[in-house]
């Protein structure tokens, strides 16, 4: 299936409150409403991808009460024959965004830690050499993933998000694409300055690809052995949550069609920027034509 996206990636139940200010260490604030959204960086970035116009299939698992996620996803167009939703417990996130539009987010995986190799394997079996797969870190089995795609020969583009100790430790090698924000290329590097992490992601990849994103200052790259920079888009942010996602889903989506890098950052930059403008995380993503528009009226 050439040009299909592959992922396999988390579900989660966002609990999204409102409030002026995030608290700090030992602070109670009163939040001034809380929505449950559908949400999690897998379904988000598949969502985006589908959104932007990819052929999108989505393995992961859920709970009873995580099903409306999966038919979210599938009212986007994302094949979800390969979702359970079985799990006695399905994993969920409190999101808290203030005014703004900055976030902090805690996620109880729970089913998503579930995830089993053999449902992995199953959804991987119908994948052909060279084929696009996306992968996040909020689900179980990651480096069993990234060792079994390499072995497939799949372009295998990891967002590396949420950045963990775990993860420090796994080798990168293999990737087609490394994509992470600010704070992960940190604690992926050791660098503060996202540039320098940067390189230093870079010589940890054989022949793939790292973007870092700088949310509203756009985005830098390191293709090939050159960094490219990427200006940000000005926006009234409204809500943060998803931005990421937006800019994954889009970029692997331009990926999957043949694009070059370059121009899917510009796609994933423009889509994230949207993004930002909407509550929520997957209700947020933008549309194809969305982003075209944006991008066309810069050319203007
Ligand atoms: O990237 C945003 C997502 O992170 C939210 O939807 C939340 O579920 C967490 O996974």
């Amino acid at each position: 299936m050439a040009g299909t996206v592959h992922v396999v990636g988390s579900l989660m139940i966002d609990r999204v409150l409102r409030v002026c200010e995030l608290p700090r260490a030992g602070q109670t604030v009163a939040a001034r409403g809380i929505r449950t959204l559908p949400g999690g960086k897998g379904a988000n970035q598949a969502a985006a991808a589908a959104l932007a116009g990819a052929r999108v299939r989505f393995c992961g698992r859920t709970g009873a009460e995580g099903r409306f996620i999966v038919d979210e996803l599938a009212a986007r167009g994302v094949d979800v024959a390969c979702v359970r939703s079985d799990d006695p417990v399905a994993g969920s996130a409190a999101v808290m965004v203030e005014d703004s539009g900055q976030n902090a987010i805690v996620i109880a995986p729970e089913s998503n830690a579930r995830l089993e190799r053999a449902d992995i394997e199953a959804f991987l079996a119908s994948a052909a050499p060279g084929d696009l797969l996306l992968v996040q870190n909020e689900c179980a089995q990651l480096e069993w993933t990234l060792e079994f795609a390499a072995r497939a020969r799949l372009r295998t583009w990891l967002n590396a998000a949420p950045a963990d100790a775990a993860l420090a430790k796994l080798g990168l090698e293999t990737l087609a694409g490394l994509v992470v924000n600010e704070d992960e290329a940190h604690a992926l590097s050791g660098h503060e300055d996202p540039r320098t992490a940067l390189g230093a992601l870079a010589g940890r990849l054989t022949r793939g690809s790292v973007v870092v994103t700088l949310g509203p200052g756009g985005a830098v790259a390191w293709v090939g052995g050159h960094m490219l920079e990427f200006r940000g888009h000005r926006v009234n942010a409204l809500d943060t949550v998803g931005c990421g996602d937006a800019f994954v889903g889009t970029m692997v989506a331009a990926l999957a069609e043949g694009a070059p890098l370059d121009l899917a950052i510009r796609r994933g930059n423009a889509a994230g920027a949207l993004a930002a403008m909407r509550e929520g995380a997957l209700p947020s993503l933008p549309t194809r034509s969305a982003v075209d528009s944006l991008l066309g009226s810069l050319e203007r």
